[in-house]
């Protein structure tokens, strides 16, 4: 199978499709190395990892046992909201975790440096959160080049941000982040953030490309949407002869993103990657597609919130204006 690649704005490739590595608080961390095994035997390339997962040594044992050449390979880590002030000793935990000499890419995983504890409650709020401040941000992103500098990343990126905040960093990087990993299914399109990626050169990586259906009680509400019971994404799945998922990450590498969807099961893995290698969609339902945008964000980040902030809108600066 020949995965399709895209070109970051060094050059660099990176794979269409990237192999998710979050348990979701429920799927341990040695099924995740397992899955991560048997993904890079299949052909995966693109590994999208991160502290808070919680499994960067197991996954790190699996990338040693398989043995691929390092060239080949797209790894990917985030560093984690408590450690926005340590940037460096985080960044080394995690190479040390994932038994690599550098990373290909390094995001900062959300904009704040609020931290709860993995697998807390969705009621769940830390009295010293604070709302997103330029400056405080930029003395991390300075911290991010600082690893670009010294060889142990290759690229660098950000992750859960909007256009005012990526307008400010763009105004004021010295390196300019690679990619943007945002929430992208067909639910939830995020058009006009999509649109100012490209066009500023920003890669979009779609995380939960398959809606999540199986994630943290945190992160659901009855107003969320189902991507995979989307009447005419089922509709497409019939014709295409394969699950709903599979549609969705069809969907995604041909509008332009490059989906992580997880699995826990390896066939789901074969499945999806031979969605981005083998019989694309039709421009017909291509178009179709664009009508299962509900604007259903599922991850709405409610934890990070501080004081006197109105509700979880108040994170996506809706409205065009960053909140503070
Ligand atoms: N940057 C961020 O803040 C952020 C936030 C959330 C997620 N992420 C990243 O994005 C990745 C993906 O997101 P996600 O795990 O939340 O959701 P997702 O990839 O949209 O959905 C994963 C779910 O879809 C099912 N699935 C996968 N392939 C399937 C197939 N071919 N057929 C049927 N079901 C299928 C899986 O079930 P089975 O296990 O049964 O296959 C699993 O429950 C994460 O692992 C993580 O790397 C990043």
């Amino acid at each position: 199978m020949k995965v399709p690649m895209k070109t970051l704005y060094t050059g660099a490739q990176i794979p269409g499709i990237g192999l998710g590595t979050f348990g979701s608080d429920h799927v341990d961390a040695k099924t995740v190395a397992g899955v991560v095994r048997e993904a890079l035997k299949m052909g995966y390339r693109y590994l999208d990892c991160a502290a808070c997962y919680g499994n960067e040594a197991e996954i790190g044992e699996a990338i040693a046992d398989c043995a691929v050449p390092r060239g080949e390979l797209f790894v990917l880590s985030k560093l984690w909201n408590d450690m926005h002030g340590r940037v460096r000793e985080a960044c080394e935990k995690t190479l040390r975790d994932l038994r690599l000499e550098y990373l290909d890419c390094y995001l900062v995983h959300w904009p704040f440096p609020n931290y709860h504890p993995p697998g807390c409650d969705g009621n769940a709020r830390n009295p010293d959160s604070r709302p997103y401040i330029h400056e405080e941000f930029l003395r991390t992103w300075r911290a991010m080049e600082d690893l670009v500098d010294r060889g142990l990343v290759r690229h660098i990126g950000v992750s859960n941000m909007t256009i005012p905040k990526l307008k400010l960093l763009l105004r004021d990087a010295r390196i300019c982040p690679a990619v943007h990993e945002m929430e992208l299914h067909p639910c939830f399109q995020q058009g006009e953030l999509f649109q100012f990626c490209l066009d500023n050169d920003i890669l979009p990586i779609g995380y939960c490309p398959i809606g999540s259906p199986a994630r943290p009680e945190r992160d659901r509400t009855e107003e969320d949407f189902a991507d995979t019971q989307m009447p005419v994404v089922r509709e497409i799945a019939r014709a295409h002869g394969v699950h709903p998922a599979v549609i969705c990450v069809k969907w995604a590498a041909q509008r332009g993103q490059v989906p992580i969807p997880f699995t826990s099961r390896p066939e789901n893995a074969l499945a999806n990657l031979r969605a981005v290698c083998e019989d694309p969609l039709t421009d017909g339902e291509m178009n179709a597609m664009r009508s299962v945008e509900r604007n259903s964000r599922l991850i709405k980040g409610q934890v990070f919130l501080w004081e006197g902030a109105a509700s979880w809108l108040d994170l996506w600066d809706i409205g065009g204006k960053i909140h503070g």
